[in-house]
């Protein structure tokens, strides 16, 4: 029998699961399940990606440089040097947490996070901490309250998935302020373009604020670039180059490179997509409100909708899922009477409202 055995801490890791895809359809699915752009890719990101397809046997610049460039350049950050490049932003969690906590190290967030982070913990050896969370959201005393001596690093996603909830600016700059120094703050802004620039400048400027602050971002929601796995981050300059340290030095493959080169910022394509979503979160969430079933208002490209119950939760997914349309249960966050809704193409969108009113006029 064979003797080679993980290490304890990942042995006890339990893997992310992903909103996966709907096998056995009769017809096209409506995916709505996993956040992503319903327009596709912006058109000038698959220009550069096919453009670039022709000398995937040369090696990326391991600099990145003008991907850092152009990001700099879109999101108006003076220092490149200050940002850096990964495969998806699940690898910044991943490589912030191998510099940064181990074991005997706390690793906080919220009772409803993204779960990568507890993965990642996990993953490290680090012991994950969760605050808890009233009506979805934890406040910055909350948070605070869970900070231990040993919390090496903080990570936030706001808005924050699968809840859809956020703090104001002022509260994430007095949690900044609060921290003590030995805390690493992550501002993880996945959906931080569904709320315009004006946000993402303020998620800017947070980290110019303090050297405790990082602040994460993806192209795999509203860029539409999901399959290319490509992220970045805004850091300070000796986390940077922590970062840069460990970092594979082909992390990122050059088709997405110039995929990024190109979109970042393509401002027609992002508002085109920030005003589709902006409209269609209202109606489904006045429509499934006036279903009876209750839907907060979302700041990112998905609403959850409350069912009242865990049966009656899987019993609507159940529904939609014989009706070809796929939606993400997160009993796996700790939230098992809601489902999350991505807002999706206007026709996805309206099936899925149909299914709905199909389904609640069955009960
Ligand atoms: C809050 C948040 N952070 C990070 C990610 C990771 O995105 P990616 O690795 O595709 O960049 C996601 C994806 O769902 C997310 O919701």
């Amino acid at each position: 029998m064979s003797q080679i055995e993980p290490l304890p801490h990942i042995a006890a890791t339990k893997p992310y699961v992903p909103g996966g895809k709907l096998h056995g359809a009769k017809g096209p699915v409506a995916m709505l399940a996993s956040n992503e752009n319903p327009f596709g890719p912006s058109p000038k990101a698959v220009a550069a990606a096919q453009a670039a397809a022709g000398t995937v046997h040369v090696y990326p610049d391991p600099d990145y440089g003008p991907l850092r460039a152009a990001i700099a350049a879109a999101k108006g950050i003076a220092d490149v040097s200050r940002v850096v490049t990964s495969a998806g932003s699940d690898e910044i969690i991943h490589l912030l947490t191998q510099c940064y906590a181990g074991p005997g190290d706390e690793v906080l967030f919220t009772e409803h996070a993204f779960s990568m982070y507890r993965v990642s913990a996990g993953a490290h050896g680090a012991t994950s901490v969760t605050v808890p969370e009233t009506d979805m959201t934890a406040g910055v005393n909350a948070i605070l309250g869970a900070v231990s001596p040993r919390t090496k690093l903080l990570f936030l996603a706001n808005p924050n998935n699968p809840t859809g909830t956020m703090l104001s600016v002022d509260d994430l700059k007095a949690l900044q302020d609060a921290l003590p120094p030995h805390v690493l703050f992550v501002v993880d802004g996945a959906y931080s373009e569904y709320l315009g620039p004006t946000y993402e400048a303020e998620l800017r400027d947070l980290v110019d604020r303090r050297d405790n602050t990082v602040m994460m971002r993806t192209f795999s929601k509203i860029y539409g670039l999901a399959a290319m796995r490509l992220g970045w981050a805004y850091m300070p300059a000796g986390i940077a180059a922590i970062y840069q340290r460990i970092r594979g030095p082909f992390n990122v493959s050059s088709i997405a490179a110039a995929a990024g080169i190109a979109c970042v910022g393509d401002e027609d394509f992002l508002k085109m997509s920030r005003d589709h979503n902006t409209h269609w979160r209202a109606v489904m969430t006045d429509a499934l409100s006036a279903m009876g079933l209750p839907t907060p208002p979302s700041h990112a490209n998905f609403i959850v909708t409350e069912f009242g119950s865990a049966e009656w939760a899987a019993a609507a997914n159940q529904h939609l899922k014989d009706n070809d349309i796929l939606v993400r249960a997160i009993s796996g966050y700790g939230l098992p009477t809601k489902l999350r809704i991505s807002v999706g193409s206007a026709e996805d969108n309206q099936r899925f409202l149909d299914a709905m009113k199909a389904f609640t006029a069955s009960r």
